[in-house]
């Protein structure tokens, strides 16, 4: 389908296009966690300057007391799942932080919108941004200052991985979009961001200490240094660009020391090289040391004080004002900690009068969703009242971005859209209600499954099953509805019973991932293959539909009486009617696999970590590099089942025109130095250089089929010959466009310097490779064609 030949070679000079360059130095090398700021330095017109400076005035208006309530948090002061609390003599009015990245969890009267791994799936901005905002105006609404997401770690190195669901892609570029245009929505509604979890947190086995007498250290994640930089530390260094407010470090170790104690990670990466501005928050008992994490980077010790969900006492508080006594932690980093957790709530106007305040009734649907009703439930709770209701119309966008998001990944002789069959056949236990109960936070047997467990889940106050959706649907069009929910009755032969055999029938499958635990196989749940043999043994027009948060195997892909299959991941709480709309027509597909589907489980590598080593030392090293996903399937000559950035649609598209050189070409492709500009000087996200657009593709793509829809042309490069060990191709670019039957348009890429460059272990620093790069244009990582550019390199 795709006809691109070659690329125009487009060479240019010495092009360096740069708006401004305006900002001193960021650190001062004397200061122990290298982030304050001295007043003559600030810049008036920098917003972040001018929060950094109320901040700094805010904490010499505090006590030594009343500091180190700044870095510890206090679950006596709130009832968030974070809670620093209120200074009244200081006009503090206390922050309050809350799960998680797909709705506010613990929460009543909120939406449960797509899945991380959903929102990548529709490789739509618009849409991403716009989620964002829609999620952003419920935590505000809730008077939740802190959002504690979005999520880049894991990113997605092990198939199995219990929290991929969170974060978006395992490919780092995807994801990086996804994080900075996540952070911009919610921080355009004035609510924090807590980008997470860093770094390295890339399987739930093991993944911090553990509790108890025995005191295993949480596994290690030993990554090197160039693998750190192009692959998990690219995303976040999107998301500092784009503002986030903090950065919550991981349960897990790096190279044999804890997230939240690295020095390297927190300092040196975080603070000199991506010049983050905010607070570095460990996650919920993340923190295992006092001087150390103090002097490391760790800004805000997470819960801190506790009472009822207490698991020992903080390690900040008394401890870090013994310290500071002592002398081991000065004064003056204790200061700066505070001016990183105000700096942000400063910058975004939280302290201003028209900030809701937090909605009462987050602590009791918190203490029922932890304990149940009982006797003592209300003790120490406010006055319980009505939860505010912050839905708007959102159901209507999570029902867009749902559809958006569902992947065809076969379609047999147009098995779909559905033409007006008369009988719809609808089985299998993710087809209905939950019926064990809408709040079970756990791997259920019966009911739809829309979002993923543990703390990034959220309480559903709505939910349109498949099966609801359906028979409204059929209803409106004559249509008849016979269905069985119950997996194990039809693998033992229950559509025996059935009559008249439906036109289609729709089988409905699952697979659960949650927090805390990495998934044992990549089969679907249920006995979901058997469940599909036995339907498929009797239906020969029998359509699949996926709801699961990741790769998954399909043992039963090429069977002929299957004759469709959508991946819908986890849609959010619409969906029902996202499927509807996909498998009627009202929207044609256009999602597109943000991860590899392998035909054998195998294939996907690396495995999980599951056991020890011989001394008892947990370790995962990452020695495939940057290999992972369709990295490691290019590297290996692996052929998959569905390649990563695959999906079908109920149209056609084709990129490339008869003009040759117009196929894809770029312009301005040059630089005048290998290494950034420094003296245009560094703001989040590092060197403002990084960020320099260097060129542009150009590909023009058209609708040749008969139906209107979306699709999403993707741009991959690979680099020239000069660099050694580098991926066959990476992601560098996607835009999801919408063309009518015959419509044509030209979609453009840029590149920044950032995307060209490769990390120099020796220089420390971003640099162009020298030679001819190849880019790709096509609809999926293995449905591509191009040609190659130059890169003039005038000086090292
Ligand atoms: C607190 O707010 C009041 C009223 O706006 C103001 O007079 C007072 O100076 C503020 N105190 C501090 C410490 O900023
Ligand atoms: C971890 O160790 C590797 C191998 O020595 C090194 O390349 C990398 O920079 C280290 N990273 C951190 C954060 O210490
Ligand atoms: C496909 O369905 C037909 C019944 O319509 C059945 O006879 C046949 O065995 C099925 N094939 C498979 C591979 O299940
Ligand atoms: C780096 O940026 C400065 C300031 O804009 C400019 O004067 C200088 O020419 C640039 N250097 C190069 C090598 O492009």
């Amino acid at each position: 389908m795709v006809h691109i030949t070659t690329a125009l070679l487009a060479i240019a000079g010495l092009n360096c296009f740069v708006e401004a360059a305006d900002q001193a130095p960021l650190s001062d090398p004397t200061n122990s966690a290298g982030n304050h700021h001295h007043y003559d330095e600030l810049d008036p017109t920098d917003a972040w300057d001018v929060a950094y400076h109320r901040a700094s005035n805010f904490v010499s208006s505090l006590t030594f007391e009343e500091k180190i309530h700044m870095v510890t948090g206090d679950s006596y002061a709130g009832y968030c799942v974070g809670n620093l609390a209120t200074q009244s003599r200081a006009n503090f009015t206390g922050l309050c932080m809350s799960d998680g990245p797909q709705a506010v969890n613990r929460a009543d009267l909120i939406s449960i919108f797509p899945s991380g791994v959903t929102v990548a799936a529709t490789w739509d901005k618009d849409l991403m941004y716009r989620r964002a905002l829609l999620m952003g105006s419920e935590f505000r609404g809730k008077g939740i200052n802190v959002h504690l997401g979005p999520v880049a770690g894991p990113l997605g190195r092990h198939a199995l991985g219990g929290r991929n669901w969170e974060g978006f892609s395992p490919d780092p570029y995807l994801t990086g979009i996804a994080m900075g245009l996540t952070v911009q929505g919610f921080q355009d509604m004035g609510v924090q961001t807590s980008s997470k979890h860093f770094i390295g947190n890339e399987q739930e086995t093991q993944r911090s200490m553990s509790d108890g007498e025995d005191k295993t250290d949480a596994i290690s994640s030993n990554i090197d240094d160039k693998t750190l930089h192009e692959l998990y530390l690219w995303p976040f260094a999107n998301a500092i660009r784009a503002g986030t407010t903090s950065i919550m470090c991981s349960y897990n170790r790096i190279n044999g020391t804890y997230a939240c104690h690295n020095k390297k990670l927190l300092v040196d990466i975080l603070r000199e090289e991506l010049g983050f501005r905010g607070y570095v928050v460990s996650d919920w008992w993340a923190t295992h040391a006092t001087v150390e994490a103090a002097n490391s980077g760790l800004d805000l010790e997470m819960p801190g004080w506790e009472a009822r969900y207490r698991r020992g006492d903080p390690w900040f508080g008394d401890k870090l004002e013994e310290a500071i006594g002592a002398g081991d932690v000065t004064n003056m980093r204790l200061d700066e900690m505070i001016e990183n957790v105000m700096t942000p709530y400063f910058l975004l106007d939280q302290d201003k009068d028209d900030y809701p305040t937090v909605d009462d009734s987050i602590a009791w649907v918190r203490a029922v969703t932890k304990f149940g009703w009982g006797s003592d439930i209300g003790a120490g709770l406010p006055p319980m009242v009505e939860a505010r209701d912050v839905r708007a119309e959102h159901a209507k966008f999570i029902r867009e971005m749902g559809a958006a998001a569902i992947v065809l990944l076969k379609n047999t002789d147009n098995t779909l859209p559905l033409q007006a069959p008369k009988t719809i056949g609808v089985f299998g236990n993710d087809a209905g209600d939950p019926a064990d109960g809408m709040y079970r936070d756990s791997k259920v047997k019966m009911g739809t499954l829309d979002i993923g467990g543990g703390s990034g889940s959220g309480r559903h106050s709505n939910i349109v099953t498949p099966l609801d959706a359906i028979q409204e649907k059929a209803e409106g069009l004559g249509s008849r509805v016979q269905y069985v929910l119950n997996n194990q009755l039809l693998i033992s032969g229950e559509t025996r019973m059935i009559y008249p055999k439906p036109d289609v029938c729709l089988v409905f499958t699952k697979s659960w991932a949650g927090e805390g635990s990495d998934r044992d196989s990549l089969d679907l749940d249920w006995d979901g293959n058997k469940l599909i043999a036995s339907v498929a043994s009797w239906c020969s027009n029998t359509v699949v539909v996926m709801h699961a948060g990741g790769v998954i195997a399909m043992p039963w892909a090429d069977n002929p009486n299957v004759t469709a299959v959508l991946a819908a991941h986890y849609p959010g709480e619409e969906s029902g009617h996202s499927i509807v709309d996909i498998l009627w027509g009202t929207t044609n597909p256009s999602g597109k696999l943000p991860f590899t589907i392998p035909k054998n489980p195998e294939d996907y590598q690396p495995p999980v970590v599951r056991k020890p080593q011989a001394d008892g030392n947990w370790v995962s090293d990452f020695d495939e590099g940057p290999m992972i996903d369709y990295r490691h399937f290019d590297k290996n000559g692996i052929e998959p089942l569905y390649e990563f950035g695959y999906g079908l649609s109920y149209t056609t598209f084709e990129i490339g025109y008869d003009t040759f050189e117009l196929d894809l070409h770029v312009s301005n492709a040059g630089a005048a130095s290998s290494m950034p500009n420094e003296s245009l000087g560094k703001k989040p996200g590092g060197w403002v250089d990084l960020w320099t657009k260097l060129a542009t593709a150009v590909v023009p793509v058209t609708n040749t089929g008969v139906e209107a829809g979306h699709t999403v042309v993707q741009l991959y490069m690979s680099y020239p010959d000069s660099e050694d060990d580098q991926p066959v191709k990476i992601l560098r670019g996607f835009e999801r466009v919408y063309l009518e039957p015959g419509q044509s348009v030209d979609v453009k890429f840029p590149l920044l310097r950032r995307d060209l460059s490769v990390w120099d272990v020796k220089d420390q620093e971003w640099r162009l490779p020298y030679g001819r790069f190849t880019l790709m244009a096509g609809f999926s990582s293995r449905d591509v064609a191009g040609g190659s550019i130059g890169m003039t390199i005038l000086e090292k």
